[in-house]
C-alpha cells in the first residue's frame, strides 16, 4: 500500500454564525504522519470530518493525490477512519466488522477471509476473529478498529482520539504500535489529538490548531524550539512567560528589563524577529524549564535572576522547582544544579541563568 498526498487548500466551514474552520492551507505528503493538535473546539475534527467527506466544506478544496474530492461522497474517497469510540458494531464478531468495508465493496467471499485474516494479524489479534468487541479489552477493540480502517488497503488513515479513552499506560503502548504499523504500510495518517505528548511522540510534522485556525506547521523539534506564537510555545510542550521591556538592543546584543527580578541579557536577536525590538518597546520572553540553570544567588559575575524556592516536585527521574523571583514571577525550574552545589530546598535563595540560545521573543501586538 502506498501512501497518498492530501492537499487542503483554504479550507473553511461555518455552522451559521460559528467559524469552525477557517483558511486552512495543509500540503500532507505521502506516507507522512500528520498530527492536528488543539484545544477542545479548536476545529480538529471538523477538518477531519471535511477530509474524510462527512462534512461539506464552505469554502476551499481538498486533493488526495492528483484527484479533487472536495464534494466527492465518504464512501468514494478511498480512506481509512477510526473514532474515537462507538467505532465497532458491537452485535457483530470481530471478524465481521473487520470484514464490513470489504462487503460494502462487493468483494469476493474467500478474498474477505484472507484479508480479514491478514488485517487481524497485522493488529496481532489473529485469534480473536471469533469473539464480539464487548469481550476484548478497551485497546483491543481499538486495534479491532484499526484493522478494519485498513483492511480495504487506503492510502490515508484518518484518526480522530482513537486513543482517547485508553488509560495512559496502553496509549504510550498504542502510539508505539500504531506508529510502527504506519511506517511498515507507508500509509499517509492524519491524526486528531489534543495530547501534546502524543503528537510529539508519533508525528512527522504537527499542524497546530487554534480557533479554526492553523496557528503553525513544522515538525516536532521545529514546534518545541521556534515556536511562532505565545500559544504554540505553550501548548507544545511546558514554557514560561516573562513580560520584559527591551532596555538596548545594540552589536552587543539586547538587555530586556524584568522590572524588579532583574535583567536578562541576549547575545544576538532572534532570526525569527522580523524587525529588532525597540529600546522601551514591551515584549513576551518565553523560556523553557530544562533550559534554566539554578546557580547561588547573588552570583554578580554571571548577573542571573535571584528568586526563593517555593516547591519542589518529583516527577520521577526529575525535579521541578517552583521559583519565585524578587519582583513576583513565578518560574519552573526543571533544572540540574550546578556542578558543586546541592539540590536546593524550599526556601532556599538561588540564582537562576538564562541562557541566550534558550529564550523566545514575541511581540506584545502580535499575539
Ligand atoms: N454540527 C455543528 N453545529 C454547530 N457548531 C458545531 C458543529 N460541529 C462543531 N461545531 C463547532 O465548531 C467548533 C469546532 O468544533 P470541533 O468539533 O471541530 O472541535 P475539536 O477541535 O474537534 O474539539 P474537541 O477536542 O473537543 O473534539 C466548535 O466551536 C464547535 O462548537
Ligand atoms: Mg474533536
Amino acid at each position: 500500500m502506498d501512501g497518498a498526498s492530501v492537499s487542503v487548500r483554504g479550507l473553511g466551514k461555518r455552522y451559521g454564525a460559528v467559524r469552525a474552520v477557517e483558511g486552512v492551507d495543509i500540503e500532507v505528503r505521502p506516507g507522512e504522519f500528520l498530527s492536528l493538535l488543539g484545544p477542545s473546539g479548536s476545529g480538529k475534527t471538523t477538518l477531519l470530518m471535511m477530509i474524510a467527506g462527512f462534512e461539506v466544506p464552505t469554502e476551499g478544496s481538498i486533493r488526495i493525490g492528483d484527484r479533487d474530492v472536495t464534494y466527492v461522497a465518504p464512501n468514494w474517497r478511498n480512506i481509512g477512519m477510526v473514532f474515537q469510540r462507538y467505532a465497532l458494531f458491537p452485535h457483530m464478531t470481530v471478524a465481521d466488522n473487520v470484514a464490513f468495508p470489504l462487503r460494502m465493496r462487493k468483494v469476493a467471499k474467500a478474498e474477505i477471509a484472507r484479508r480479514v485474516a491478514d488485517a487481524l494479524a497485522l493488529v496481532q489479534l489473529q485469534d480473536c476473529g471469533k469473539r464480539l468487541p464487548s469481550e476484548l479489552s478497551g485497546g483491543q477493540q481499538q486495534r479491532v478498529a484499526v484493522a478494519r480502517a485498513l483492511v480495504f488497503e487506503p492510502p490515508v488513515l484518518l484518526m480522530d482520539e482513537p486513543l482517547g479513552a485508553l488509560d495512559k499506560k496502553l496509549r504510550e503502548q498504542m502510539q508505539i504500535e500504531i506508529k510502527r504499523l504506519q511506517q511498515r504500510l507507508g500509509v499517509t495518517v492524519i491524526y486528531v489529538t489534543h495530547d501534546q505528548e502524543e503528537a510529539l511522540t508519533m508525528s512527522d510534522r504537527i499542524a497546530v490548531m487554534r480557533n479554526g485556525s492553523l496557528e503553525q506547521i513544522g515538525s516536532p523539534t521545529e514546534l518545541y524550539d521556534s515556536p511562532a506564537t505565545p500559544f504554540v510555545a505553550d501548548f507544545v510542550g511546558k514554557t514560561n512567560f516573562l513580560e520584559a521591556v527591551c532596555h538596548s538592543c545594540n552589536g552587543t546584543g539586547l538587555e530586556f528589563g524584568l522590572g524588579q527580578s532583574g535583567f536578562i541579557y541576549l547575545k544576538e536577536c532572534p532570526p525569527a524577529l522580523a524587525t529588532p525590538p525597540e529600546p522601551g518597546e514591551k515584549m513576551r520572553l518565553a523560556v523553557r524549564p530544562e533550559a534554566i540553570r539554578m546557580v547561588p544567588p547573588g552570583d554578580s559575575d554571571n548577573r542571573p535572576l535571584n528568586g526563593v524556592v517555593e516547591a519542589v516536585i518529583f516527577v520521577g527521574s526529575f525535579r521541578t522547582y517552583l521559583v519565585r523571583l524578587t519582583g513576583g514571577e513565578l518560574l519552573h525550574v526543571q533544572a540540574s544544579t550546578d556542578h558543586g552545589m546541592s539540590p536546593p530546598r524550599e526556601g532556599d535563595r538561588v540564582g537562576l541563568n538564562i541562557p541566550s540560545q534558550a529564550v523566545q521573543i514575541f511581540r506584545k501586538r502580535r499575539q
